[in-house]
């Protein structure tokens, strides 16, 4: 959905570069005024100026309210409470994933908690139709913090997106989500 509009968006954005390449080339043969042109340019400046501080200030102050953004969506499926209801342990290594508890509900907010104990993987998290999800780092000496709902149970696979050695291309992990 979201890529949709920003799709569509950047359509619109593409047809308004190009339309205004015509607009200068069609009229590049007439004589201008310089003074009137430079006063004509002002005047766009500062009315683009308005218009993109009306924009920035209102998704500003509408999305300000919901930082720290991870939290916020902890918070709002959990009734005000802000500690997430499932946390997961996700440990990579050469060549496999570890979760502990290995069973996740669907509906509430998991909250993984991702690292290695020898070098950087991608923890990379897919539905059963091997669409991603969800994805960091896990990295050895630190901790991410992933937060995903899964909306459906079923089966989630686990791929490493970050080239490890040799059987990188092996480091799969499963884990069921369940309904309850
Ligand atoms: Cu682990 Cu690639």
């Amino acid at each position: 959905m979201i890529q949709h509009v920003a799709w569509a968006i950047t359509l619109i954005a593409m047809g308004v570069v190009a339309l205004s390449f015509l607009w200068v080339a069609a009229g590049a043969g007439e004589f201008a005024e310089y003074p009137g042109i430079v006063e004509r340019a002002y005047r766009l400046r500062k009315a683009l100026f308005v218009i993109l501080l009306a924009i920035s200030g209102g998704v500003s102050v509408l999305t300000l309210g919901d930082l720290p953004y991870a939290t916020a969506s902890v918070a709002a499926s959990q009734d005000g409470t802000l500690r997430p209801v499932q946390v997961v342990e996700a440990v990579g290594s050469r060549w496999q994933w570890e979760l502990s508890p290995h069973r996740i509900v669907a509906g509430r907010p998991v909250q993984f908690r991702v690292t290695s104990t020898d070098v950087t993987h991608g923890f990379g998290i897919y539905d059963d139709s091997m669409r991603l999800l969800a994805q960091t780092q896990a990295m050895p000496g630190y901790t991410n913090v992933l937060t995903h709902t899964f909306q459906r149970p079923g089966t989630y696979h686990l791929l490493c997106l970050e080239y490890c050695g040799i059987a990188h291309h092996g480091m799969m992990g499963e884990f069921t989500v369940t309904s309850h």
